[in-house]
């Protein structure tokens, strides 16, 4: 495998040559945030609004991140790496502690972490499990405290699903790692933004594209029945892009396999964000 182009706390590296403090609140907290930005053909996706999201999150847990240097950082990872295609992991912590303490020291640095990987965005046709929301109230702040998503996608991939679709008492929530769409003939239906979603920026962009082009989206509280009722289900995240749903595991739902909604939506985010003009 080639080498991975990493920074920590400012300084580039190759990511296997990076070494932590196992007493970094990340390790030993999950006190921490992160962003997955994406770029396509050279040109970073949506990267304002990943930034504005990271600094949300940090603002969130009350780190002061500064942002014009993580930005700098992140093209200069993918200028390094010379790849055209790919996306960045950037991570932010409150800091290492001198002995583990859930109350921390006052004056922690904060500790930031990123890496550049390929990654090629290509059509996918997944298989899903609906599941329980384990997770906290505050799903619309990027943390790295994700044990309820690794669980219940974990589970799925043992029941032969390549994701989750979550529900909080029967209301809806998000996927694993992804916001979720449904689509009748001719409307298309989202999970409106609360504290149990993340706000995902492919969701927003998707969203902003669609309406332009003249597609109803609706977004509101839905459950299981209304998915069960839906021609096309789709998933949305920085890294898949938009990824069918052709299958939900023990549901009876007559999905649409490449519905012409499905494929007009992916029609127009392809061509806005995944193509070079
Ligand atoms: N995750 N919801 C959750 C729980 C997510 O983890 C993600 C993305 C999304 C979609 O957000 P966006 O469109 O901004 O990528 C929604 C990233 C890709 C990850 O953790 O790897």
């Amino acid at each position: 495998m080639d080498k991975i182009y990493a920074v920590y706390n400012s300084r580039f590296n190759y990511l296997d040559e990076i070494k932590i403090s196992p007493l970094s609140r990340a390790y030993t907290f999950s006190d921490s945030v992160y962003e997955v930005i994406p770029f396509c053909n050279s040109d970073l996706i949506a990267f304002e609004k990943h930034i504005n999201r990271l600094e949300k999150s940090c603002n969130a847990l009350n780190l002061s991140l500064d942002i014009e240097k993580t930005s700098k950082e992140i093209c200069e990872l993918i200028t390094k790496s010379e790849l055209i295609n790919g996306y960045v992991y950037y991570q932010v912590s409150r800091g290492i502690d001198t002995i583990r303490s859930h109350i921390f020291e006052d004056l922690l640095s904060v500790e930031t972490f990123g890496y550049v990987v390929n990654h090629i965005f290509k059509p996918q046709k997944l298989k899903v499990m609906i599941c329980e929301d384990l997770r906290w109230q505050r799903c619309d702040i990027k943390s790295t405290s994700l044990l309820g998503n690794v669980l219940s996608m974990n589970d799925a991939k043992n029941h032969g699903c390549d994701e989750v679709i979550m529900h909080k008492n029967n209301i809806l929530t998000e996927g694993g790692a992804s916001n979720v769409f449904f689509a009748s003939e001719d409307t298309v239906f989202t999970p409106a933004l609360s504290n149990n979603i993340l706000p995902g920026i492919t969701r927003e962009l998707l969203i902003n594209e669609i309406k332009k082009s003249g597609i109803t989206v609706e977004e509101g509280e839905y459950n299981i029945n209304d998915l069960k009722a839906a021609h096309s289900i789709w998933l949305t995240s920085s890294t898949k892009g938009l990824a069918e749903v052709i299958n939900v595991l023990d549901i009876d739902i007559r999905l649409v396999e490449g519905h012409s909604i499905f494929q007009k939506c992916e029609k127009i985010f392809v061509e806005k964000f995944l193509s070079s003009s």
